[in-house]
Formats: structure tokens, C-alpha cells, sequence
């Protein structure tokens, strides 16, 4: 997929940073390596959380790779402006130790000293990922990690509301395929037996986060940054915003805003594999 196509906006990804950052450091967590020599983060976007990597484990060569021009401008760009939203906002420099990558995920291939992989939202963007992901397990080295987090809420009414707008009559033949990615994602116990055939230790789980969002029509301003972005980049301007004043008015609805903000519950799957 041709995610300069796509357009990702970096400052608008940043956006409601904590509840997209927190995943992250779920993710991670769960990974002990203690000093591990090289580390990749695959689909890095505007690279502040690739950073906390470089902090973690300074004696490792930490690569951030992404195929969109925007993100990783931003990512190098984030030694003059500081990572932001995230907790290691002291940190006004990027690492020593840290680099980014114009790349396609598809292409990459891991090297002998490639001991963590992490790849945060970002294989959802990926169709077929898991061959790939499966290609990484038997390239690694022994003992290497291997830790992906995945949106698991394409069944959510953020979600199907806007699949049935983009098949409503009025925009299917200007979206044919437009939203095709979302088939994507595997449920967790299929990625389980992925890591184990891959000859990995296997942790795999899902959290819901209830996430309670501040501000008028947030769900929309969340998609906007992430799922919806392929419908707006194929409509343009003004079918952009006849699409999105139908498909806004159906999120009101199924997330009404409450006296404490609006709740917008988000599933996501995690896995983390460690090669035997
Ligand atoms: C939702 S963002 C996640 C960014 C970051 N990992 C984070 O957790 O904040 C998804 C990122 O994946 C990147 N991406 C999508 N498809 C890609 C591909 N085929 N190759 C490289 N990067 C890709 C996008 O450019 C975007 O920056």
C-alpha cells in the first residue's frame, strides 16, 4: 500500500497522544531484553516513542523505519522540538544511538544482530503481514524478541458505520477498496499459533481501553488521523466533507457525548515472541 498516497499528518497523530502512546509502553513492557545489540521499530511514525527505545538501551543501534516522507521528517525532526506526549519529554535531543529510515516494512529484513523488533499500529496498514511476520521469525537470531501491537476494533461502530457509509450508493464506486487494509488483522489466538510454529515463546493477549476523550466529536477527530484517512484521500475536499458531515452525524449517535467527555472503548491485540 502507498502510504505517501495515504498522507499521514504527523501533527495530527500526535494528537490524544497519551491514549496512543499508552499501547506502546504495554507492548514493550513485556519485552526483557537487556542488552540487546541492534533494535528495529518497524512503521515508526513521528519516532517519539522509537526514542524511548534508544533510552532504554543505550548500548543498542536503534533504527526507526517508516515509508512515509512526513513521519520521518518529523521523526528527525524531533531532536529540535523534543519527543512530545510522551513520558520521556525530558529528553530535547535525539539519541546518539538513534536513526530513522524512508523504508517499506515489506522489504525489510531482519540482520544477525537484529535481537528486538517492535512494531506499534502500525502492521494493520500491512496486508499480509503475518507471512511476513513469520519470514522476520525464521531470519532472527536465537533469543531474538519479536513484538507487534494491532488495533483488534475493526468490528467497533467507528468502524462498520464508516465501511456503511463507504457503501452506501452515494460513495461506493469512489471508495471500491478504499478500506480494504481492515481485513487485515488476525484474531489473537491465530497470531498465537503464528509465534509458536515461528519456534517462539509466546504472550499474547488483548486490552480494551475505555478511553474517555475530551473535546466535541472526538471519535471523529481520532479517525481522522489513523482509519480514516484513506476515504478522505480518495474523496478529496469537498466529497471529504460531504462524507464525513454523514458518517459524523452516525457517530453521534453510537458515541454520544456524556457529562465526563465522550467514552470511545478501543480494542487492541498484543503479541510478543521470543525465538527459541
Ligand atoms: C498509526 S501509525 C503508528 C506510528 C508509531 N508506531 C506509533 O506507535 O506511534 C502507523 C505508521 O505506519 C506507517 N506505515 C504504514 N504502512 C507502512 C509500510 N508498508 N511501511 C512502512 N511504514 C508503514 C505509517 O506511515 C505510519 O507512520
Amino acid at each position: 500500500m502507498g502510504t505517501k498516497r495515504l498522507g499521514w499528518d504527523p501533527a495530527k497523530y500526535v494528537e490524544f497522544g497519551d491514549f496512543r502512546n499508552r499501547p506502546f509502553f504495554d507492548l514493550t513492557a513485556r519485552i526483557t531484553a537487556s542488552a540487546p545489540r541492534r533494535v528495529v521499530d518497524l512503521g515508526c511514525g513521528p519516532g517519539n516513542l522509537t526514542a524511548t527505545l534508544a533510552r532504554r538501551w543505550p548500548g543498542a543501534r536503534v533504527q526507526g523505519l517508516d515509508s512515509s516522507p512526513d513521519m520521518v521528517a518529523a521523526a528527525r525532526g524531533a531532536g529540535a522540538e523534543g519527543a512530545r506526549g510522551t513520558p520521556d519529554d525530558a529528553g530535547t535531543r535525539l539519541p546518539g544511538n538513534l536513526a530513522f529510515e524512508l523504508a517499506d516494512i515489506r522489504g525489510w529484513v531482519p540482520g544477525q544482530d537484529t535481537d528486538v523488533v517492535v512494531s506499534n499500529a502500525a502492521l494493520q496498514w500491512v496486508p499480509g503481514h503475518q507471512e511476513l511476520m513469520s519470514g522476520w521469525l525464521r531470519g532472527l537470531p536465537e533469543g531474538a524478541w519479536l513484538a507487534v501491537q494491532v488495533p483488534g476494533n475493526f468490528g467497533s461502530p467507528s468502524h462498520t458505520l464508516m465501511r456503511q457509509v463507504a457503501q452506501s450508493p452515494r460513495w461506493r464506486k469512489q471508495l471500491d477498496g478504499a478500506l480494504r487494509h481492515q481485513d487485515a488483522v488476525w484474531e489473537p489466538g491465530q497470531y498465537h499459533e503464528l509465534l509458536l510454529r515461528g519456534g517462539a515463546r509466546a504472550d499474547v493477549w488483548e486490552t480494551t481501553y475505555s478511553q474517555l476523550l475530551p473535546g466535541s466529536r472526538p471519535v471523529l477527530e481520532w479517525v481522522r488521523g489513523t482509519g480514516l484517512r484513506p476515504v478522505l484521500q480518495a474523496l478529496g475536499g469537498r466529497d471529504g466533507r460531504e462524507f464525513e458531515a454523514e458518517y459524523s452525524a452516525l457517530l453521534d449517535e453510537a458515541y454520544p457525548a456524556g457529562d465526563f467527555g465522550t467514552l470511545y472503548p478501543f480494542r487492541r491485540i498484543f503479541m510478543v515472541g521470543q525465538k527459541q
